[in-house]
């Protein structure tokens, strides 16, 4: 490959959940902490990152047509191409045999090399780094410099769960939990730089096990309490759980920790018992739902939601009745659907039985209808409540501010708010995915 002069700007894409969003985000900081800005809006970037997803569907064929977008048109000036995230991970040998404009395949756990891997592409040479080093990239990563008032933490990586279905043990590898010193100092510096509000991430992140500045074992219930102690810091959420590890001391944190707030992503993915167990899911429906009447006993104005996946192998149409009436029987505030799809190395993947195109896109319908009718019905409820709101955004009317509720429903009103400001607002009216307010 030739040489090429040091890039002056970067742009990092990134796709998929809001872990690749950490991710990005910290791999931003370390370019800028190397000298190159961010590029503007419309403007070819000299270095781009994809941060990738591999979760689902056609995630290799995308990550290429975008690679042919970047190039075409730039044979005299090509961008440096690093291919980051859980497709460079699974993919990684492949994508540098299949593209030559990538010089760079980092997989999600070694990225805090990136800044070495682009010292050796702006000579000419290739990297490809897909080691799965338990940790050791939090502990090089940069101090944080912005927040937005909503931030994202990364506070445990990788699962050990092994649902059929899901590539995530085999590209975010074994889970780890970060020390709990790192994750509060990390909180606090966020709170310093312009964050209200903290999102816990991990893939499965109720599994967090650390010890606190006493060296006494703790959960995530004990993380939880010591970040409320943060002044500053308004509001705490988490995601995703898995209902294996939801203990009783979580449990009892949301009814007594006012920062936690409302909220609670559990996916459940089917309603039927032999889907849940071809599923190596450990959990049945009814044991589901017992575990979320414990929540909500604890805190009655819990918001649910939940992930679904229609048509997994030798699903049957009455199975799938089951998804429906478990969607009923829980009343989703919000929920993300999504068909399944055969991931390579996935024991699922060899099953018998794969489900029809046509029969998923059916249920599917089915299944988004029945939510979306009950996220409506969860948003028209919360008409003639009063609550505070987390401003996040400018909204697309003059005037018009957009923010959370602590619901996690995005509210819009018109009046005099600052970004980051946390205000009173009147909830009015109630749209799909949406309320209308005013200030109080
Ligand atoms: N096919 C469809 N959906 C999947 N998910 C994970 N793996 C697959 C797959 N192979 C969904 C699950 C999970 C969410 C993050 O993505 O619902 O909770
Ligand atoms: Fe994938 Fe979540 Fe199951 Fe882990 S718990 S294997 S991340 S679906």
């Amino acid at each position: 490959m030739r040489k090429t002069v040091s890039p002056r700007t970067y742009r990092v894409e990134s796709f998929g959940c809001q872990m690749n969003v950490y991710d990005g985000e910290r791999m931003a900081e370390m370019l800028d902490r190397e000298g190159i800005a961010p590029a503007a809006d419309g403007e070819d970037a000299d270095l781009v990152v994809l941060n990738t997803c591999h979760i689902r569907e056609k995630a290799s064929e995308k990550v290429y047509s975008r690679i042919g977008r970047l190039t075409k048109g730039r044979s005299d000036n090509p961008p440096l191409i690093a291919v980051a995230g859980c497709v460079a991970q699974a993919e990684g040998e492949e994508i540098m045999s299949r593209s030559d404009a990538v010089s760079m395949v980092v997989g999600p756990q070694a990225y805090h090399r990136l800044p070495a891997m682009l010292e050796r592409a702006i000579g000419g040479l290739r990297t490809t780094d897909t080691d799965m080093p338990a940790d050791a990239k939090f502990a090089a990563l940069p101090a944080r410099r912005k927040s937005a008032p909503s931030a994202f933490l990364t506070i445990q990586e990788g699962c050990d769960k092994f649902c059929t279905y899901c590539v995530v043990p085999y590209t975010r590898g074994a889970e780890i939990s970060r020390p709990f010193s790192a994750l509060v100092d990390e909180a606090k510096k966020l709170v310093e730089v312009g964050a209200k509000e903290i999102t816990l991430l991990g893939q499965n992140v109720s599994a967090w096990s650390g010890e606190d500045a006493k060296g006494r074992a703790i959960g995530m219930a004990g993380l939880i309490r010591a970040l409320a102690q943060i002044p500053e810091l308004s509001r705490i959420r988490y995601m995703t759980s898995h209902p294996a590890d939801m203990d009783d001391a979580l449990i009892a944190a949301h009814g007594e920790v006012a920062k936690l707030m409302p909220f609670l992503h559990l996916p459940v993915q089917s309603g039927n018992d032999r889907v849940l167990k071809a599923m190596n899911r450990s959990h049945t429906a009814d044991s589901y739902l017992r575990l979320l009447d414990r929540f909500r006993a604890a805190r009655p104005d819990l918001a649910l939601s939940g992930d679904f996946i229609v048509g997994f192998p030798r699903e049957t149409d009455a199975e799938f009745e089951d998804t429906l009436k478990i969607v009923d029987a829980v009343g989703y505030a919000q929920a993300y659907s999504f068909k399944y799809s055969p991931r390579p190395g996935t024991p699922a993947a060899d099953m018998d039985g794969q489900v029809a195109t046509e029969v998923m896109d059916e249920r599917l319908q089915r299944l988004q209808a029945a939510l979306g009718r009950d996220q409506l019905a969860f948003n028209a409820a919360s008409v003639g409540k009063t609550c505070d709101v987390l401003v996040d955004r400018t909204g697309k009317y003059p005037g018009q501010m957009l923010g959370k509720s602590p619901w996690l429903q995005s509210v819009h009103f018109t009046g005099d708010a600052q970004i980051g400001d946390l205000v009173r607002v009147e909830l009015l009216e109630a749209m799909g995915s949406s309320l209308g307010g005013r200030l109080v």
